[in-house]
């Protein structure tokens, strides 16, 4: 019998390097947002003059190209003053990691060379050693800027203490990565005074601009030229989801790769499309599979009203969801917030309908997914 990976080891027809269009991928250049850079680097060009710049926060929805953009600012900062007679530290923090204030101070201080361990000291302990850094006056002086990306997460978990603690030390300065424009409504007053930041705003993409950026990157990572006509239909099925860089490339990337499945030798439109259901399929699978326990029943209960082709109200989803639930289940205003919760991940919808005059408002829920799909995923645990 011949190797079994013997026909899995052929070289793909149509990408040179997939690694280009990974998310890990930092590109060196980065098409449309230059005026977003620019922004970034007037305010932390203050530290050529050996000040600490000021924080600055940093808004745009998902896939808009902050945390590239903000990556590339600071290795471009960090290049430029290597040779510099000051200390310069950019720690760069992903809040989904790191996400109450304890653990991103404990992470500063292993990350700046301080031997502080995960557990077992109390706050005010990790909290001396961070600042012992600043104010030692034998040492050369530092300059920190934190970037805390996806901040929404800590504020939301563990309030905004962080940037209290950050912000009250001298030569710290935070860039805050947000997906909200409103995110300060966590911010409490007190922290408010002591934030006085610099707003940068990155608009989601166009359908040109995601063009021009698939373009570059196609050109990087296919070994085929793409026809520019898939690159536009690319483009504008991402900028009509959003303007979503990320989802624009796995477009790109997922419809390469369904063409070398097929073993043809270009990728067409039509492989976009097939790329379309396919990423669709997955998110949602992915997000049903992660569901806590309780939002899975609440969903179970809409699955099974909807195969029964009934009008689902609250109310009759709400009886439904006790009766699965063997005694075990929540107060109505939970489910409510469930049924909020489960609208917002786009699985289902509501509608109000009025039953006329003096009747009142009813909600309506409906399945914005495929059944099947459902049930694959809700029962195959
Ligand atoms: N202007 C650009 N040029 C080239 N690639 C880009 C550009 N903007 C975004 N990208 C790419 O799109 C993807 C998403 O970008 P990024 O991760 O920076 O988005 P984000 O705004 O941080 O999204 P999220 O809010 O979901 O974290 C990355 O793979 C990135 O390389
Ligand atoms: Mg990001």
């Amino acid at each position: 019998m011949e190797n079994i990976f013997k026909d899995m080891d052929n070289e793909s027809v149509i990408f040179s390097d997939k690694s280009f269009l990974d998310h890990k991928f930092l590109p060196e250049h980065l098409p449309h947002r230059d005026e977003q850079i620019r922004s970034i680097a007037k305010y932390w060009s203050e530290i050529l003059k050996n000040k600490s710049p000021s924080d600055v926060t940093v808004y745009g929805k998902t896939g808009t190209g902050k945390t590239v953009a903000i990556k590339f600012a600071r290795q471009q900062l960090l290049e430029y003053t290597k040779d510099k007679d000051f200390l310069l530290r950019i720690e760069y923090i992903r809040c989904t990691d790191y996400n109450t204030e304890y653990q991103v101070i404990v992470r500063l201080c292993q990350q700046l060379g301080l031997d502080v361990p995960w557990r077992g000291w109390t706050k005010a302990e990790v909290l001396n050693s961070f600042r012992s850094l600043f104010n030692n006056k034998f040492q050369r002086k530092i300059i920190l800027i934190v970037i805390l990306d996806e901040i929404d997460i800590l504020l939301q978990k563990n309030g905004d203490s962080i940037l209290y603690t950050l912000t009250r030390i001298e030569n710290v300065s935070v860039l805050s990565i947000s997906n909200y424009i409103d995110f300060k409504r966590f911010i409490t007053p007190r922290v408010m005074s002591s934030l006085r930041d610099k707003e940068v705003v990155f608009p989601p993409y166009n359908a040109q601009q995601l063009e021009d950026i698939l373009t570059e990157r196609a050109k990087m990572s296919f070994k085929i030229n793409v026809d520019s006509e898939v690159i536009k239909l690319c483009a504008a099925l991402a900028a009509k989801d959003e303007g979503d860089a990320r989802y624009a490339l796995d477009l790109l990337r997922t419809a390469g790769e369904i063409a070398d499945e097929n073993g043809s030798l270009s990728v067409i439109e039509e492989n976009i499309r097939q790329a379309k259901e396919r990423i669709e399929h997955n998110i949602t699978a992915d997000i049903i599979l992660t569901l806590p326990a309780q939002q899975q029943r609440v969903l179970e209960s809409i699955l099974h009203l909807t195969n029964l082709n009934e009008e689902i109200t609250s109310g009759k989803l709400y009886e439904e969801y006790k009766k699965i639930s063997n005694g075990d289940y929540l107060t109505y205003r939970r489910v409510f917030d469930i049924i909020n919760q489960l609208e917002l991940l786009g699985i289902i919808s509501t509608n109000k309908i009025s039953r006329g005059r003096g009747k009142g408002i009813t909600n309506l829920i409906s399945l914005q997914c495929d059944t099947i799909l459902l049930e694959d995923n809700l029962f195959s645990l």
